[in-house]
Order: C-alpha cells, then sequence, then structure tokens
C-alpha cells in the first residue's frame, strides 16, 4: 500500500527495525540515556533552547497540555481557525470554560496577517493566542513568523501558542520568533510510531503556569519538568514509539535539517505541478500552499468517499478526504517525512488520474 494519508506516515526500514527492539524499564539508564537524546535531537528541529517534554499521548494532547496548564476559567484566548484542527483546540479551550473569540478564515486561506493584527487590537485583556501552522484538514501552511511579530506588540503580553503537530520536523519554524508553547506529533513529519506529542514551553509560559487555575492531573506540566531532570517521565513513556523517534531523528540529522525542509518545498512543488499539469484543480493558493500535504478539488458532483474507496481499492493508495466544511469536496494527498519521494506521489497521481477518466 502507498499510504498517503497526512499522518500516520510510513515508517522507514531503520525505524521499523528499531521499535522491534525488546522493551526496556523507563526507569533505568538505557531508557534515560535514550530519552536524554531524543529530546537533544529534537531541540535541532525546535530550534530552541527551552526544555522539551515527552508527552504519551496523540497530538489531541497538545491541545489540553496548552489549556490546561498556562490559563485559568474565564482568560480570555484568540483563537484563529482555517480548518478543523484549529477550530477542535478552540473546542478544548472552551470545555475549560475559557472565553475563546474564534476567528475564522475561509477554509482554503491562511490567516491573514492584517485581520490577525486587527483581532489581537480589538482584545488588549487578550491572555492567549491560538495558531495551527499547518492546517491538516486542507493543507494550508499559516505565516506564524509574521503572526509572531503582532504578538509581541500586544499590550497584555499573552501566550503564544503554536500547534505544529503537523508541521514541525519538516517545515523550518523557529521557536526562538517568539513562540511560547509549541507541541508536534510523533506519527507525521517524523515518520515515528503514534503516541508521543513533543511539546517545549517558553520561560514566560512557566509565568503563566503559576498564576493558572485550570484543573490538571496527567498533563501537569510540573512534574513532567521534575521527571525532566533525571531523563525520565512521570508515567510510563510509549518506549516502542521513542525508540522509532530516536532512530528517524537519527536519520534525519545525517541528512540534516535544511536538506529535510527543502526536500518537502520540492516535494510540494512537484506535486502541485503535476496535478496542475494533469489538469486538476488545486484546492489551495500556492502562496497558503502546505509543505506536508496537497489538497485536490474535486469536480462538482463527486463524492470525495468514492475517490478515497476507488484510490485504495482499485491502485492500493491510501488517501484522505476532505474534514468538516471541506468533507465530501477535496482529496488529501501527504508529501510528509522526508522518506516520501517522487515514486510514491507519481502513483497517486497515476491513480487519480484514472479515476478522472472514468467520471
Ligand atoms: C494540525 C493538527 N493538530 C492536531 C491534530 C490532532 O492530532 P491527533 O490525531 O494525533 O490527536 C492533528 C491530526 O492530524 C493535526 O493535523
Amino acid at each position: 500500500m502507498n499510504l498517503r494519508i497526512p499522518g500516520p506516515t510510513p515508517m522507514p526500514p531503520e525505524v521499523l527495525e528499531a521499535i522491534s527492539h525488546q522493551t526496556i524499564s523507563h526507569r533505568g539508564g538505557a531508557y534515560e540515556e535514550l530519552q536524554r537524546r531524543v529530546i537533544e535531537n529534537l531541540k535541532v528541529f525546535f530550534q530552541t533552547k527551552n526544555d522539551i517534554y515527552l508527552l504519551t499521548c496523540s497530538g489531541t494532547g497538545g491541545f489540553e497540555f496548552s489549556v490546561s496548564n498556562f490559563f485559568s476559567p474565564g482568560d480570555k484566548i484568540l483563537s484563529f481557525t482555517c480548518g478543523e484542527f484549529g477550530k477542535r483546540w478552540a473546542d478544548c479551550a472552551r470545555a475549560f470554560h475559557a472565553d475563546v473569540i474564534e476567528t475564522k478564515f475561509e477554509i482554503g486561506t491562511a490567516i491573514n496577517p492584517d485581520t490577525f493584527k486587527k483581532v489581537l487590537s480589538e482584545h488588549p485583556d487578550a491572555k492567549g493566542i491560538f495558531v495551527t501552522h499547518n492546517e491538516t484538514a486542507v493543507g494550508v501552511l499559516n505565516p506564524v513568523g509574521k503572526l509572531a511579530g503582532s504578538v509581541k506588540l500586544h499590550p497584555n503580553h499573552p501566550l503564544f501558542c503554536v500547534d505544529a503537530v503537523s508541521s514541525l520536523g519538516g517545515v523550518n519554524l523557529e521557536m526562538a520568533l517568539g513562540i511560547d508553547v509549541l507541541f508536534t506529533g510523533s506519527q507525521k513529519a517524523w515518520m515515528a510510531p503514534a503516541g508521543l506529542c513533543m511539546a517545549s514551553v517558553s520561560p514566560k509560559a512557566w509565568d503563566f503556569y503559576s498564576s493558572s487555575k485550570n484543573p490538571k492531573y496527567y498533563f501537569d506540566i510540573s512534574s513532567y519538568k521534575k521527571f525532566n531532570e533525571k531523563n525520565q517521565t512521570p508515567a510510563t513513556p510509549a518506549i516502542s514509539a521513542l525508540f522509532g523517534l530516536d532512530k528517524s531523528l537519527e536519520l534525519m540529522l545525517k541528512i540534516g535539517k535544511e536538506r529535510v525542509f527543502s526536500h518537502h518545498m520540492e516535494m510540494k512543488n512537484y506535486t502541485r505541478e503535476k496535478l496542475k499539469e494533469n489538469g486538476f484543480s488545486l484546492f489551495v493558493e500556492d502562496e497558503f500552499a502546505s509543505p506536508t500535504l496537497t489538497s485536490i478539488k474535486l469536480p462538482d458532483g463527486n463524492d470525495g468517499s468514492a475517490w478515497t474507496r476507488e484510490m485504495k481499492e482499485k491502485y492500493g493508495v491510501v488517501v484522505a478526504g476532505g474534514m468538516g466544511e471541506a468533507k465530501g469536496k477535496i482529496i488529501r494527498i501527504a508529501h510528509m517525512g522526508y522518506a516520501v519521494g517522487k515514486e510514491e506521489m507519481d502513483e497517486a497521481i497515476e491513480a487519480l488520474k484514472e479515476i478522472a477518466s472514468d467520471k
């Protein structure tokens, strides 16, 4: 099968071998060395000196980690959404009784920096700003660097929280730009098993932690910090997933982070050009397009689920349909993880062509 969904992504053979290792005690020296190395190597891709925490959960855990640790009921959170994952994060904040002001952008477009700036100026009492770096539901990359500039000028010094679940490890994003809370998922560009959410926070986030009144237990960052000091986690970590992540980080560092990032850009350009050449309409304009996945607009009257079923059953290519408002209207093909190459994309595009010719 050619697995082309936007995560979980296929794992390179070396990673598959690494995860078949017998398990080890999470309270022993071998584990501590593994965790120390993984965190050290993750810092290269997070582009930060801040500590990194290994949460045993999927990316959604990053939503709860950020909301529960740093905020209190009634806090004003400005959420900027351009798809389903941004919306879910806003829902999580509402579940913790935050006062969420959601600014929605039309699906297929990115967060507009001018609108962002204007909304920030209208809410001088904002405590948190939530932005999804790569909106996987549609394949849009948001201009986090530009947005960070506006956050820095805000009089209330809100916490800038960024979901980079489906971009970090494949796309250049410096935490040092002014991001306070940043998290990602092991099953995405990291080409590791699902089960880990890797998160980092700024010193400013710790000030917010001190005054936070939200209930917290499993994701309480102070227990992660305490255990990080001895290279352990408070509860049993996803050890096999960590074996995989350790290996994929070794492979990624061997190639070099710049090359990993440029490979994703090349795959994006290649896929988009090839789809256009073959008469497909892309759902997202070039300027907003994601380096890790591409969405194709289906011709009106076509049923997205019929396309994805046929892709899988007839051609062995597993792709994703749309989510939320884009459900049934688009097909998403991922080029996430440096191990995917032109061959896999060609195979997926050939299958799409065959299906289109039958319609
Ligand atoms: C941008 C983004 N945020 C959050 C999530 C949720 O992650 P998970 O499904 O691992 O809980 C995803 C999953 O695809 C995502 O792409």
